[in-house]
């Protein structure tokens, strides 16, 4: 286990991005319960999107417009959970309503349109200026935070992502064949990183992790490390 980090922590900002599936998630919310950090999942703000859209019948390329102005109007609260973090619409839950196959299926295509990533960059920045957070996303270190103090870009294999995805449906109660799941993160990781605004990609100054060979707890403890070295080296106090 590493070292405790010091109290100043209190106004750190963690970026932690990567592919779907590589276990940002997870390994957020570790840290965030460790660390006594606010939890941000920014993938769960374009699912919410992703969401609206689809609750409103609304065809993506066409009417994007209406979508915008939906968007502009609607409020997107994020609430700590007792599993993942809870998410609202307009005070409406749609926590698990967000995590069905068929929002992950237009949730890339959502998360492509400039105006929507640019309304949510900015509701994420204003969620995470006070510091004390650790945000979890495509773009957190290199669009949303770009001076964020420390930046950890995780990967994985495919096939390990989709069977880790798979035991998360699992506990929703859905079941995915593997395959599938498998094509479909790799049609994700896809537009995702080919997109034209802010697409998946590793900020320079971010620490790599392959998570494929071990553990989320010690993914975690590789993190822990490198903040408390960060954190001796740049005597900022934080
Ligand atoms: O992390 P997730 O699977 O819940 O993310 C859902 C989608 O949202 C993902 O396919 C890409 C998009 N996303 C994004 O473009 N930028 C972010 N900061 C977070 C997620």
């Amino acid at each position: 286990m590493s070292k405790s980090i010091p109290q100043s922590i209190s106004k750190i900002i963690i970026a932690i991005d990567g592919p779907a599936g590589a276990g940002k998630s997870s390994v957020a919310k570790i840290i965030a319960s460790k660390l006594n950090l606010t939890y941000i999942d920014t993938g769960a703000m374009y699912r919410a999107v992703t969401w609206l859209a689809l609750r409103n019948s609304i065809m993506l390329e066409a009417q994007k417009d209406i979508l915008l102005d939906l968007l502009s109007k609607a409020e997107i609260t994020l609430l700590p959970g007792e599993k993942r973090q809870r998410v609202l619409l307009n005070g409406f839950e749609i926590t698990d309503q967000i995590r069905t196959p068929e929002i992950v299926k237009y949730v890339s295509q959502v998360s492509a349109i400039p105006e929507v990533r640019s309304k949510l960059v900015s509701l994420q920045q204003q969620m995470g200026e006070v510091g004390g957070v650790i945000m979890d996303g495509r773009d957190i270190g290199t669009t949303v935070f770009p001076n964020a103090d420390l930046k950890i870009f995780l990967i994985a294999s495919s096939r390990e992502r989709a069977s880790r995805r798979q035991i998360q449906q699992r506990e929703l109660g859905i079941e995915e064949d593997l395959d599938s799941i498998q094509a479909e993160i790799e049609r994700r990781d896809f537009i995702d990183t080919t997109r034209a605004v802010s697409p998946l990609s590793q900020a320079a100054d971010a620490i790599l992790i392959d998570t494929d060979q071990i553990t989320i707890y010690e993914v975690v403890d590789k993190i822990i490390a490198t903040l408390n070295t960060k954190l001796g080296e740049s005597k900022k106090g934080f």
